[in-house]
């Protein structure tokens, strides 16, 4: 995929401001801290399109960024972070949940997981979430070049039978993953 243009459009707090263009959406869901900032500019081969941070919860509203004028690539907040309020961890869980479920351009969800950690009991109710209101869905496990190399396929391989979907490994650091994600994700955005 060749990234001739990528802009930040808008951050939102309700599904209502959604961008109005009606461009199809690609998702990035996952655990406070995991990479989704991380993996998003890594794809389009920006550095500080979406902001990231070592300190957890630095995603707090839905931002969309336009791509090549054609797709959004859509940030979500992350989920489970627990240094934050309940009331603010409700709130959140609600604005994705509303966006997840009401979004009507929503081509793709990329779940990703931590290669190190492998599915987490809120990674797995989002998978099975997802998968119950018939999202596409695609599964991404970051940060693995924190893995050695001779631990990685076997873990992935454990996490894959798991949750009984294949995992894409990936590392924003390394560009791993890159191509093949970009693959996927071109295949399930022109069904
Ligand atoms: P929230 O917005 O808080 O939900 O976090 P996020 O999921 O967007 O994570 P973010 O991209 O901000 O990354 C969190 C931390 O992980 C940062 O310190 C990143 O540098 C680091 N990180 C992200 N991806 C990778 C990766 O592939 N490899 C390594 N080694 N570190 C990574
Ligand atoms: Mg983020």
């Amino acid at each position: 995929m060749k990234i001739v243009s990528a802009h930040y459009v808008k951050s939102i707090a309700k599904v209502e401001q959604i961008p109005s263009k009606g461009l199809p959406e690609i998702a990035f869901a996952g655990r406070s801290n995991v990479g989704k900032s991380s993996l998003i500019n890594c794809m389009l081969n920006r550095k500080k399109l979406a902001l990231t941070s070592s300190s957890p919860g630095k995603t707090r509203y839905i931002n969309f960024f336009e791509i090549n004028e054609t797709f959004y690539f859509v940030d979500l907040p992350g989920y489970g972070y627990a240094k934050v309020s309940q009331a603010e961890r409700n709130s959140w869980k609600r604005l994705i949940e509303s966006y997840l479920t009401n979004s009507v351009n929503l081509r793709c969800v990329i779940q990703i997981i931590d290669s190190r950690i492998g599915p987490t009991d809120l990674d797995l109710t989002m998978i099975e979430w997802l998968t119950y209101i018939e999202r596409p869905l695609l599964i991404v496990a970051t940060k693995i070049d924190k893995l050695p190399q001779n631990k990685a396929g076997k873990l992935l391989k454990q996490y894959s039978q798991k949750i009984n979907l294949p995992i894409i490994p990936f590392s924003a650091i390394k560009k791993t993953g890159r191509k093949e994600l970009w693959q996927m994700i071109q295949k399930v955005s022109s069904n």
